[in-house]
């Protein structure tokens, strides 16, 4: 047997097969998870219990995933819908973080990974498994965040990872399925993308996307219209937040889990937005990922603006080091890493007045902030218009102010001989 842990267990928290009775398995219902549902009954001799988390991935069934597990003999098969704990939870924070790494990427899949590894240690514990088995593959952040997760939140329970031990290539993973009855969605032939979405976004991996020089191919984009066949019309939306969180969209108050959705509905149609992305991963290596964040497109900028209306200027140049902190830590697969919920009790505070609205208008591709609205706004028209100043300000004091400021800076320039 190709398992790792029959060699040697580099980590305590993998399992000895020896002790693999009963998994918990995180399953997708795609090719890999699949496989792995029967695998492990035949490699370990072991129970499988399938869990599929509804994370608002767009389009799926999960009905048919969850007969999907039962056929291929899971003792249980349970789907869960986390999208509500996920939006206030896990996207809630990243939005007052203004979360995103390196230049376009809001992360919905790092935020998603430490909840489906929560759901996942709870319904071990509820299900009676000793074991939970992931689909991720052993050169990714997702293995990572998911074993992290259960390693701290359960350090009671074991985890294989058969993706990163069996050794299997696609065709064999086809073959097997085959040999298996296993039902291969959308076919054999091409090798598909690797997807991941959730309702904060959506990436794609492998096939072209690995060449560098390969300009992105038109059949990668299923959720945002590509901005060259968007509509020629602009469209302006009005969204409301009440201490950093979204509320209401064009006036009318939603739930967070439907806001999102209805945003993401408004940034697709208008080609919001494409992210081509080169990324440095936890584990060392560059990858490429293509994004489509209709809804993080449109509402991260919407909040950052607002942010920095309602903030003074030091509340400002400081929460922005705070925030790629934030964003590197969730990345990075250190959710439950006490200095995140530190620095959460900062967001918190700091967006106590993140509360008005803001206007964006929406336009093949682009989405740009063109109004904004607060009882906290720190701005005055009076006082930033060039013809009276309403007296908080004198302009009087400003050459005062100006022989100050510059002390320094002109008593440097003349010791240092005018340079
Ligand atoms: N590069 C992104 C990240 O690390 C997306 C990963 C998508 N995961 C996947 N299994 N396809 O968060």
């Amino acid at each position: 047997m190709s398992n790792e842990n029959t060699q040697v267990r580099t980590a305590t928290y993998l399992a000895d097969p020896a002790d693999v009775h009963r998994v918990l398995l995180l399953y997708s219902g795609g090719l890999d998870t699949s496989v792995m549902l029967k695998w492990i009954q035949d490699e370990y001799e072991a129970e499988v219990v399938a869990l599929t988390v509804n994370l608002g991935q767009p389009g799926e069934d999960y009905e048919v995933v969850k007969g999907k597990a039962r056929q291929l003999g899971a003792v249980d098969a349970f789907v869960v819908d986390a999208r509500e704990e996920f939006a206030r939870d896990y996207v809630a924070p990243a939005i007052k973080a203004n979360a995103i790494y390196g230049l376009g990427y809001p992360l919905f899949t790092a935020l998603g990974r430490p909840l489906i590894a929560k759901l996942a240690v709870e319904y071990a514990r509820e299900h009676g498994c000793d074991t939970i088995a992931h689909g991720c593959t052993g050169k990714g952040n997702d293995q990572v965040r998911i074993e992290a997760t259960i390693a701290t939140l359960a350090p009671e329970l074991k985890v294989i990872a058969p993706v990163r031990s069996w050794k299997m290539g696609r065709d064999e993973e086809v073959a097997y399925a085959r040999a298996n009855g296993i039902p291969v969605k959308g076919g054999t032939e091409a090798a598909p993308y690797s997807i991941d979405d959730n309702l904060w976004g959506r990436s794609s991996e492998g096939r072209w996307i690995e060449d560098l020089t390969v300009a992105p191919h038109d059949d990668v984009f299923q959720l945002v219209t590509r901005p060259e066949l968007a509509p020629d019309e602009p469209e302006t939306v009005e969204i409301e937040f009440e201490a950093g969180v979204p509320v209401g969209l064009g006036g009318e108050r939603l739930a967070l889990v439907e806001l999102l959705e209805r945003v993401a509905q408004l940034g697709m149609k208008h080609g919001v937005v494409i992210v081509d992305h080169i990324e440095d991963r936890i584990v060392g290596l560059k990858v490429r990922d293509i994004y489509e964040v209709p809804a993080a497109a449109i509402l991260l900028p919407a909040h950052a603006e607002l942010e920095r209306l309602v903030g003074t200027i030091h509340q400002n140049q400081f929460k922005t080091q705070l925030d790629q902190r934030w964003a590197y830590l969730v990345y990075a697969g250190l959710w439950w890493e006490p200095l995140r919920a530190n620095i959460d009790a900062y967001m918190e505070s700091a967006n106590a007045n993140v509360t008005g609205k803001i206007g964006v208008k929406l336009f093949k591709g682009s989405a740009r902030v063109v109004t904004r609205e607060s009882p906290y706004a720190v701005y005055d028209a009076q006082l930033a218009t060039f013809s009276e100043s309403g007296g908080l300000f004198s302009q009087e004091a400003s050459p005062g102010f100006i022989e100050l400021w510059s002390l320094q800076s002109r008593m440097a320039w003349q010791v240092r001989g005018g340079r």
